[in-house]
């Protein structure tokens, strides 16, 4: 898809505009025939007719869209205008790159950006930088304020340093660069956001010249934390992209707006030690996407978004970050969200284990970059350049999350066990067979099993615990895990392959997702679990419904290629279903307004009766409604570990 390079001028007619480019192109896009726009509140994205009858061809080059932040202090009043990019097609505006903090000194914290320049945008050079140098259109309004920065929004920003091949890939194809100067997010949104009764002028201000508030029809707020093992990960990765889910939401009268969010990772976002616990700079990466979510809080009316209906949004390390978003501060989440959706992880699962556990690793950065007899080996840490640091960073060393008695104070199995956690919303799940993903091959004997649920560092397992867990899953293949495979084993991937699978998954993703499904539901009506049984496409030899398996359908992405959703039709539809589904919890709090037939209602979650997950199935009309009551024994006794 050709994407248009704006032309700045003047900004009349740009809903009109965009309307034509939906109704005329939206046949070429995914689309189920349940577009209800009727019975719906919020924006109508294709009942609004032009308005005038000045309709500009969509050939013509459309001008972009922008969007203006005020921040004013006693002597002076600023604006920063981000020039951001229409997306025709898709009858958005995206809005790329935008800094939610500078660049912070390597292991510190980030702060809160609240001032702009122009030179702040990764794509700085062709923006201007005063209202008189530039021959882009404002307000009038905008155009008398002083110090008018023009920000360039209209290209994804650097993504932050990582490790992995997902990274690597992005790297290669050019979709990313990367830089610690990553602290970006980007924002997705309906282009019907401007309403067509003021579309004279942007309706898109800031919060300080919003004079026509009661008019205003603001649209709930879903921001993304992608996953990537808190290693790697790019809001720039193609399978992130937000557009088709947007839309999808959209087609369903429930538009949203979306935002993506950059944290720093690896060692960058999660070093430890105790010179690190020392400095207060723990847990980084974490920290990063709360002072993200800050500034959408604070930030986001101004691009049509309501700051009181956010939902945060994570996969794998993205929902172990929304789960220590819902633990942190005493389950105190300052207003920063009213709803969770977490995919295949929350707070409970990843290690949270403490700086001794870190130390060595620390240790050996300090030795490979001879900081070792620095007097502070932190500081020296900082000051030596990135290109020779990066490389010496990474060394295998995982990096996951730490007990810092600051921001995560206590295991998050106490913290969701005791009741401390943030009482929201959610609709959370997992994939049948996520054990295929974190389990190992080459397990033969009980022996064996043992020693690798010790030896694993994702665990955190005694000898004790192990061997307590391998008596409630036995060695029976039929039970094992992929799931539902009979007795078909592979035994060259070891003997117990099934069985060590099955409490993998059950660790590190099944059994956290119950414990959190049944202590919400102690306060919130509104909880929603699901299992995902469809895999994704089978190009290699990956058996059964492994990680990550739902992310193509949920972001209802058929061009990305790097995990395809694939061209048939019902996995395409069954992505759509999914993405609807997702729109509409951020929309009601309640997944079922998705406007597809034949579909099975969702229930709530409800422990002590029928606790329900929906599982999704190909062809969509076949999925269902479960019991989630399997692998009782062993799940409570996961549940039981402090962790
Ligand atoms: C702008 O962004 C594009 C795409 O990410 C990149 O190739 C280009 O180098 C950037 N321009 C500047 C001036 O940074
Ligand atoms: C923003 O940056 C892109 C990529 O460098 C460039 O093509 C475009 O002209 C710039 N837009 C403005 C308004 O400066
Ligand atoms: C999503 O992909 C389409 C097609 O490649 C592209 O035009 C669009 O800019 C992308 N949207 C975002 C938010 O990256
Ligand atoms: C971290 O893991 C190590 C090794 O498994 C263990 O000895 C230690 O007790 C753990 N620490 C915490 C705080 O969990
Ligand atoms: C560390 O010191 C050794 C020996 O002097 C040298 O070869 C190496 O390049 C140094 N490494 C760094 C990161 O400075
Ligand atoms: C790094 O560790 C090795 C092995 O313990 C040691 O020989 C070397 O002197 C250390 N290097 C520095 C710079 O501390
Ligand atoms: C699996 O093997 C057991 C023992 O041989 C047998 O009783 C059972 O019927 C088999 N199950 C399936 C699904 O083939
Ligand atoms: C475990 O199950 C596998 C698959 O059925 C079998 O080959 C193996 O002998 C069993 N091992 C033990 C110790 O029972
Ligand atoms: C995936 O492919 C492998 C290898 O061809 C095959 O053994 C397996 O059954 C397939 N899995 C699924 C879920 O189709």
């Amino acid at each position: 898809m050709a994407t248009t390079r704006p032309t700045p001028r003047r900004l009349t007619a740009l809903t009109t505009l965009l309307l034509l480019g939906l109704s005329s192109s939206a046949s070429a896009l995914p689309n189920n025939n349940n577009n209800n726009n009727n019975n719906n509140a919020g924006l109508q994205l294709r009942a609004n007719p032009p308005s005038s009858s000045t309709s500009p061809s969509p050939s013509s080059s459309p001008s972009p869209p922008t969007v203006t932040l005020i921040s004013s202090s006693q002597d002076s009043q600023e604006s920063t205008v981000f020039i951001g990019r229409a997306l025709p097609e898709f009858a958005q505006d995206l809005f790329l790159g935008i800094k939610y903090a500078d660049e912070p000194r390597r292991f510190t914290s980030s702060t809160l950006k609240t001032r702009y320049e122009a030179s702040d945008s990764d794509n700085a050079s062709n923006a201007g930088t005063s209202a008189s140098s530039t021959s882009t259109s404002t307000t009038p309004q905008q155009a008398s304020g002083k110090n008018v920065v023009y920000y360039n929004a209209t290209q994804y920003g650097y993504d932050c340093p990582g490790y992995g091949s997902d990274e690597t890939t992005l790297v290669n194809a050019g979709l990313t660069r990367l830089s610690e100067n990553c602290l970006s997010l980007n924002v997705v949104r309906p282009a019907t956001v401007t309403k067509s009764k003021t579309q004279t002028q942007t309706k898109v201000t800031g919060a300080g010249i919003q004079d026509n508030e009661e008019d205003e029809e603001l649209l709930p707020v879903m921001i993304w934390i992608f996953g990537g093992g808190w290693m790697q990960g790019a809001t720039s990765d193609p399978r992130y992209n937000m557009s088709y889910i947007l839309h999808q939401g959209a087609l369903n009268g429930k538009p949203v707006v979306g935002v993506s969010i950059n944290y720093r990772v690896a060692a960058f976002g999660f070093l430890d030690s105790k010179e690190v616990m020392e400095s207060g700079n723990t847990n980084l990466g974490l920290r990063d996407q709360r002072v993200a979510m800050r500034w959408v809080k604070e930030n986001i009316r101004a691009f049509g978004g309501d700051p009181e209906k956010i939902t945060i949004w994570g996969e794998s390390a993205g929902a172990y970050s929304v789960g220590a978003h819902l633990v942190t501060n005493d389950g105190n989440n300052e207003g920063l969200f009213r709803a969770a959706i977490m995919e295949s992880g929350n707070a409970v699962g990843p290690p949270w284990n403490g700086t001794e556990w870190y130390q060595p690793m620390y240790d050996q950065i300090v030795n490979k970059t001879n900081c070792t007899t620095a007097s502070d080996t932190l500081e020296c840490l900082c000051e030596v350049p990135f290109e020779t640091f990066y490389p010496l960073a990474y060394n295998g060393l995982e990096w996951f999350g730490t007990i810092d008695g600051t921001f995560i104070k206590e295991k998050p199995q106490i913290s969701i066990t005791e009741g401390r956690f943030a009482k929201v919303p959610i609709l959370h799940g997992t994939n049948t067979d996520e054990g295929t993903s974190f389990g190992t091959t080459g397990t033969n004997t009980d022996e064996q099993c043992i020693e690798q649920l010790i030896a694993s560092k994702r665990w955190v397992l005694d000898r004790d615990q192990a061997t307590h867990l391998l008596g409630l899953y036995p060695n029976i293949s039929a039970i094992g895990c992929p799931y539902g495979w009979g007795n078909v084993t592979w035994p060259s991937r070891g003997y117990q392959y099934k069985r060590y699978a099955s409490m993998a998954g059950d660790l590190c993703m099944v059994a956290p997702r119950r414990l959190l499904s049944t202590q919400m539901a102690q306060y919130e009506r509104e909880v929603y679990a699901y299992r995902w049984d469809v895999a994704a496409l089978n190009q290699t030899n990956v058996i059964g419904v492994q990680h990550f398996a739902e992310i193509p359908f949920v972001f209802a992405n058929p061009d990305q290629t790097i995990t395809p959703l694939g061209a048939n039709p019902a996995r395409l539809a069954l992505g759509n279903l999914a993405a609807r589904m997702w729109t509409a919890f951020v929309t009601d709090l309640d997944p079922n307004g998705h406007g597809v037939k034949n579909i099975p209602q969702w229930p709530r979650y409800t422990p002590g009766q029928n606790p329900s997950n929906f599982v999704f199935r190909l062809p969509r009309t076949e999925s269902y409604v479960e019991e989630d009551t399997y692998r009782a024994e062993g799940i409570e006794y996961i549940n039981s570990i402090a962790r």
